[in-house]
């Protein structure tokens, strides 16, 4: 029997090298983060940067972030600057993604970034990917690997059931272990999170010994990829629901909580990060059991939970 998954690879010498060759002939391939797993291109091409938004069709007014290896690599693509050093000893390699302005000669693919003049920079954690960036000698543009609007995926089956066969090489990392997007931020003038994720407004705060500002306005330049509608699981969500008698599909949170068939608790403990982690694994599940409608407890809106209630948001509308 043919197996259905023949697109997954585990990672070793032989597909980390068939990896490389793929990026470096133009073509996309999917790769595990600690956040999300990316669909990856070679950021300075136009050929890649195009087949990118083909196949996850994102609107092109939704630039890509780039990733790097380390900020060696970075600093001929972008301005970097006192907040940046700052965030990138206490923070870097990990979740969190850097608007900077572009540089003047960078490479970039203008496409890759919808022609503007700033880029967002992230240098991923997970050892895959390090790995891949290390080896390569261009950066890799890189979004979520999910179809334009939908959950992004934590798995690299999450991964083979959004794209079938349209893609060739889903290297296999395992779950993804902060299982959310990185925390995006604005440094091209006063700090600004565009995009909440694991790494919070308090802590960035710490770090920079500053306000930050929380960006809730959203324009279109800014960061179109904070449109009203993503990270949708497809079935209507529900929020800050109180325990109920259906049987829908019901989200928890707390040790209060029992178990049942429909009940799917994001984290016991309480705690926040752990929630986040199971986020997006337990929405696919609701999904694959076919449950016509989601209710969710309230969820602390603090830490993580910042991040949980954006997605949910943005996953309700
Ligand atoms: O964790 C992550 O960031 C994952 C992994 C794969 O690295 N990537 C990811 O990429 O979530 P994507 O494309 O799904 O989300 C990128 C976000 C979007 O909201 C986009 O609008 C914003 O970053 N963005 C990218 N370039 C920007 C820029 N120059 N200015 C403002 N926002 C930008
Ligand atoms: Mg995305």
């Amino acid at each position: 029997m043919k197996n259905i998954y023949s697109n997954i690879f585990s990672f070793n010498k032989k597909t980390l090298n068939k990896t490389t060759i793929a990026l470096g002939k133009g073509n996309v391939v999917a790769l595990p983060t600690e956040t999300v797993y990316g669909l990856a291109g070679n950021a300075y091409s136009k050929k890649s940067i195009k087949m990118i938004y083909r196949v996850k069709g994102r609107p092109k007014n939704n630039p890509l972030i780039v990733h790097f290896f380390n900020r060696k690599d970075a600093e001929k693509e972008v301005v970097l600057n006192d907040n940046f050093f700052k965030l990138y000893r206490k923070l870097c390699p990990g979740p969190i993604t850097f608007v900077l302005n572009k540089r003047l000669g960078s490479k970039i693919h203008p496409s890759a970034t919808n022609n503007m003049n700033t880029v967002a920079i992230r240098f991923p954690s997970h050892k895959i990917i390090r790995s891949v960036l290390k080896k390569i000698s261009f950066p890799l543009a890189m979004p979520s690997a999910n179809l334009s609007s939908r959950l992004s995926p934590v798995t690299a089956k999450d991964v083979a059931d959004e794209f079938k066969k349209n893609i060739k090489i889903i290297i296999n990392g395992g779950k993804s272990y902060i299982g959310i997007e990185s925390t995006v931020i604005d440094l091209t003038s006063k700090p600004k999170i565009l995009r909440p994720g694991i790494i919070c407004p308090e802590k960035i705060k710490k770090i920079l010994g500053k306000k930050v500002n929380i960006g809730k306005k959203i324009t279109k330049i800014q960061s179109p990829g904070m449109l009203k509608k993503h990270y949708s699981p497809g079935i209507p969500i529900f929020l800050n629901q109180k325990l109920f008698n259906t049987n829908q599909a019901f989200i928890t949170f707390g040790k209060k909580y029992r178990d049942r068939k429909n009940y799917f608790n994001l984290s016991k403990s309480t705690n926040l990060k752990e929630a986040a982690a199971n986020l997006y694994e337990i929405l696919r599940k609701i999904k694959r059991l076919k449950f016509k409608k989601i209710y969710i407890v309230k969820i602390p809106n603090k830490g993580a939970g910042i991040a949980i209630n954006d997605r949910l948001k943005r996953a309700a509308n």
